[in-house]
């Protein structure tokens, strides 16, 4: 291996999360060390070298708790433990010292606004009477109507139908996601201080952060009448913190009680929030340091790849993080969304989910253009100041898996909309290790997502023997970003047709991005990396470049 990434443990640099290049794991998608088809927390510590290879500064890992998978793992019987399948505690302490020694550190994925349906506390909502202290730890309601056979309000779950479910005696409980997710109560003083205890229990095991789901989600207006709110949609929320489920304003006590728990430790604990706010001041209350410190900007991910919306997205996020002191993220690619390799591929504006119903076929997916543009976005993406989010695979230049055949689907998605949308496992099918092995290296069991025959090529070790592969490129990218990070500011280089961004990082680091048909040519300097080749020392359309300059 390399000597520069011979790295034993981390810096000691409290503010390692402002500009770190963080990996999402998908833990049962990543390696599977046991032979039952699932990854596995063994599998991921076996892999340390490969992230080390990598060149990030973080692993998030996606939920490992003991689960029954009705939402991927984020339906949560209990916070403070390792789903058998997944390991053990034991398990999670060997991980957490591999990546630590590696110099990688670990932010894990907290689950606050909802539990599954089988933790402990909502097994003795079900088992209780109505109006008990036990049901007040989720949103139970009477029913509506003469006979209180309808919801109590029209919420809508996130992923089809009514947002609440009838229990035996009658009451209804509330799911912003599926009904084997309950929404907690955050009115209630025990959910509250049973949270800080498991902030407590993972920080003192050594995490080094975490990524909070639906952050937006928390704080609700439960006075009676409930307020009407016909769309699950939260983005579309207005933007003084009244929505009665979103983005309120209430949520903010939470996390300045999160925070001081978290700057409780040396170093401080970091988190980021994903939250869906209407507006760039709204999201920037998340990032505050009296907050989280840090939130999710998902703009880029739901862009079209284009100029002017990459250029208004990177001025607007950069501007934002002004207002909290925060440092910017981006992120491509998630566990949620088509893998951007595919999206690019794609006419803009394509429904992803009408694609995926297709199985990939209607329409084709340009895959050549896809991948060249994948591939540009990350390195322009590696370039802006703040930090960057990857989800496992996409340095192997992964495409969605669009036809996965609906008897092995699993998103909850699927069942719910009545089986209109597949969902999101296309994204989640599990790595390619190598081009040989059965289950291409990933286990030597079926996998619990069956893997299409052309991951082959893609897989770490074919890519490892090429040095054009993306898995390459991304190490190259990664490493250089490493020692060229700057101060976290950027100055845009005028002068270009509209099609090409190009801006300088200080230090005379220059990153230059086609996204039209004519050549461009490039700054006078090194030309340290390019996302693609460059032709007759231009460089063509759908392709980025970083190039070392004097200014
Ligand atoms: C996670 C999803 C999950 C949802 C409910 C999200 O935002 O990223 O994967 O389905 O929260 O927990």
């Amino acid at each position: 291996m390399n000597a520069e990434f011979h790295q034993t443990g981390l810096s000691p640099d409290a503010d390692w999360w402002r500009q770190a290049a963080v990996y999402q794991i998908y833990p049962r998608s990543f390696a599977d060390s046991n032979a039952d088809g699932l990854g596995d927390l063994p599998g991921i510590t076996a892999k340390a070298s490969y992230l080390q290879s990598l060149g990030i500064e973080a692993v998030w890992l996606s939920p490992f708790y003991p689960s029954a998978l009705a939402d991927g793992g984020y339906d949560v019987d209990d916070y403070r433990d390792v789903d058998p399948r997944l390991g053990t505690l034991e398990d999670f302490d060997g991980l957490l010292a591999a990546l630590h020694h590696a110099g990688i550190r670990l932010i894990v994925d907290i689950v606050p606004n909802h539990s599954s349906n089988r933790h402990v506390w909502f097994r003795e909502a079900l088992a209780a009477p109505p109006g008990s202290a036990a049901r007040e730890r989720y949103i139970f309601r009477d029913g509506t109507g003469p006979d209180g056979s309808q919801p109590p309000s029209d919420w809508l779950s996130h992923f089809g139908g009514s947002a609440w479910t009838q229990v035996a005696d009658g009451q209804w409980y509330l799911h912003l996601f599926s009904p084997e997710q309950p929404d907690f109560n955050w009115d209630n003083p025990e959910v509250r201080e049973d949270f800080l205890g498991t902030l407590r229990f993972w920080s003192d095991r050594g995490v080094d952060g975490f990524r909070v789901d639906v952050a937006h989600g928390m704080a609700k207006d439960l006075s009676e009448p409930l307020r009407s709110r016909p769309t699950p949609d939260p983005r579309i929320t207005p933007d003084d913190g009244t929505d009665p489920l979103f983005d309120r304003d209430d949520v903010h006590r939470i996390f300045a009680e999160w925070r001081k728990v978290l700057n409780e430790y040396d170093p401080p604990r970091a988190a980021v929030a994903e939250a869906w706010a209407p507006t760039a001041p709204r999201r920037a209350l998340y990032a505050r340091p009296t907050g989280l410190g840090q939130a999710f900007n998902f703009d880029l991910l739901e862009a079209n790849w284009e100029p002017e919306t990459f250029g208004t997205i990177i001025a607007t996020n950069l501007a934002e993080a002004g207002l909290s002191g925060a440092s910017s993220t981006w992120v491509l690619s998630s566990h949620d969304v088509v893998r951007h390799a595919s999206r690019y591929g794609l006419p803009p504006g394509v429904d992803f989910q009408a694609w995926l119903l297709s199985g990939g076929s209607s329409p084709a997916e340009d895959r050549n253009v896809g991948l060249a543009r994948a591939r540009a976005a990350t390195l322009l993406m590696l370039a802006l100041p703040g930090s960057s989010y990857l989800y496992q695979g996409e340095e192997l230049g992964l495409f969605e898996v669009a036809d996965l055949p609906e008897s092995v689907l699993q998103d909850p998605i699927w069942a719910r909309t009545g089986q209109r949308e597949k969902g999101r496992d296309g994204c989640r099918v599990p790595l390619p290790w190598t081009a040989d092995a059965p289950f291409f290296g990933f286990s030597t069991t079926q996998p619990h997502l069956p893997q299409p025959a052309w991951f082959g090529p893609l897989s770490v070790a074919s890519q490892d023997a090429d040095p054009g592969s993306t898995l390459q490129f991304y190490r190259r990218a990664l490493r250089l970003r490493r020692k060229l990070r700057s101060a976290e500011t950027l100055s845009w280089v005028q002068g270009h047709r509209p099609d090409v961004l190009h801006f300088v990082r200080p230090g005379g680091w220059h990153s230059i991005s086609n996204f039209g048909p004519e050549p461009v040519a490039l700054p006078e300097g090194e030309v340290v990396i390019t996302s693609g080749p460059l032709v007759k020392g231009t460089l063509p359309v759908d392709t980025a470049a970083w190039v070392i300059a004097d200014s």
